[in-house]
């Protein structure tokens, strides 16, 4: 069996009273680009800060190409990170942020100055290299990130919601990245509450809340979770109370609840023939219904039916 490259067991981490993590388990195989899906306060960023040796206080273990993580300080300078809030200086100019933060590798300097104007023309800031990074718009400084992320070559690469808070082409180049990274054999985890992101650009999805994880699997492994069933979505102006009094959960006849808050409801028909029933009901319960739209099972149907929540709450 190849070795993985990551194997994190029963990751547990408290903040006082409040449960960040708890017996979270995740593999990753060499070249593997995974995709962690969950909603805020999940547990993501607090996962990649102890990954990165920033939180300590921690229980279970990480081993890295099946060596304790934390036992040698040398393993950690082979993964990279992308942090959810960009660091770097500045005042210093791209070019001169990527030799300081390479520098602090064992990396030759002319070696260094090469690499760094390679990751400069992959992250398309070649022609802006060398001017103060405070010039930079939200989106050039995240590329930057990912560039500083990658500069001592890592074998595992973690960014945490590297796409947020930037326009549609800024993100689209960040994900190109990212899936160029992993075509070459780096392994890669990203972080991000955008379903369409990682169902883009990820060989393996794993979905989390609460400090766990819930599912993990290709898209295809995770779609098969909703199984073959017509899939409903309902806005209108209702309460989830009255809504859930209107469809009773089990509400018989393959009729699931896959979430529902204030005026949005979906749901998860084993026969679409049961649909005008579900509507006949909601009328009799004086719900107004606005829109109603019936689609093919989707990751973000997979999403709300194992974290109960909606990823625009
Ligand atoms: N320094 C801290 N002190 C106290 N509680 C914290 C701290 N950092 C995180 N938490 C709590 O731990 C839980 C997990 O937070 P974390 O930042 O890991 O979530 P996240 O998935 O990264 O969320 P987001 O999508 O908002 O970035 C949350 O309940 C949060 O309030
Ligand atoms: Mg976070």
């Amino acid at each position: 069996m190849q070795q993985k490259i990551l194997e994190i067991k029963n990751l547990g981490k408290s903040y006082g009273e409040t449960t960040a993590l708890a017996n979270f388990s995740l593999d990753l195989a060499p070249g593997e680009v995974l995709g962690l899906l969950g909603p805020n306060g999940a547990g993501k960023t607090t996962l990649i800060s102890i990954l990165s040796g920033t939180l300590r206080d921690f229980s279970g273990s990480v081993a890295f190409r099946g060596q304790d993580l934390f036992a040698d300080r040398r393993l950690k300078n082979r993964i990279g990170i992308v942090p959810q809030e960009m660091a770097f200086y500045e005042d210093l100019s791209a070019l001169e942020n990527l030799l300081f933060w390479g520098g602090l590798y064992d990396i030759p300097e002319k070696e260094l100055k090469r690499r760094a104007l390679e990751l400069l023309a992959v992250v398309e800031l070649s022609t802006r290299a060398r001017e103060p990074v405070k010039k930079f718009s939200g989106g050039m400084k995240r590329r930057l990130n990912v560039a500083i992320g990658l500069v001592h070559r890592p074998e595992l690469l973690l960014l945490d919601e590297p796409t947020v808070g930037i326009d549609v082409q800024a993100k689209v180049s960040i994900l190109d990245i990212i899936r160029e990274v992993g075509r070459k054999g780096t392994s890669v985890v990203f972080t991000t509450h955008q379903l369409a992101e990682v169902e883009q650009t990820c060989s393996r999805i794993a979905i989390m809340d609460q400090g766990k994880i819930l599912a993990t699997g290709t898209l295809a492994e995770l779609i098969r979770i909703v199984g073959e069933k017509e899939i409903v979505e309902v806005s209108g102006e209702f309460s989830a109370t009255a809504f859930s009094e209107a469809i009773p959960a089990p509400s018989g006849a393959g009729i699931e609840i896959l979430s529902v808050s204030d005026d949005f409801a979906m749901l998860a028909f084993a026969d679409s023939q049961d649909i005008p029933a579900m509507m006949q009901r909601l009328f009799a319960h004086r719900l107004h219904v606005a829109d109603l739209k019936i689609k093919s099972p989707s990751l973000e149907a997979v999403f709300l039916k194992m974290t109960g929540r909606s990823l625009r709450d």
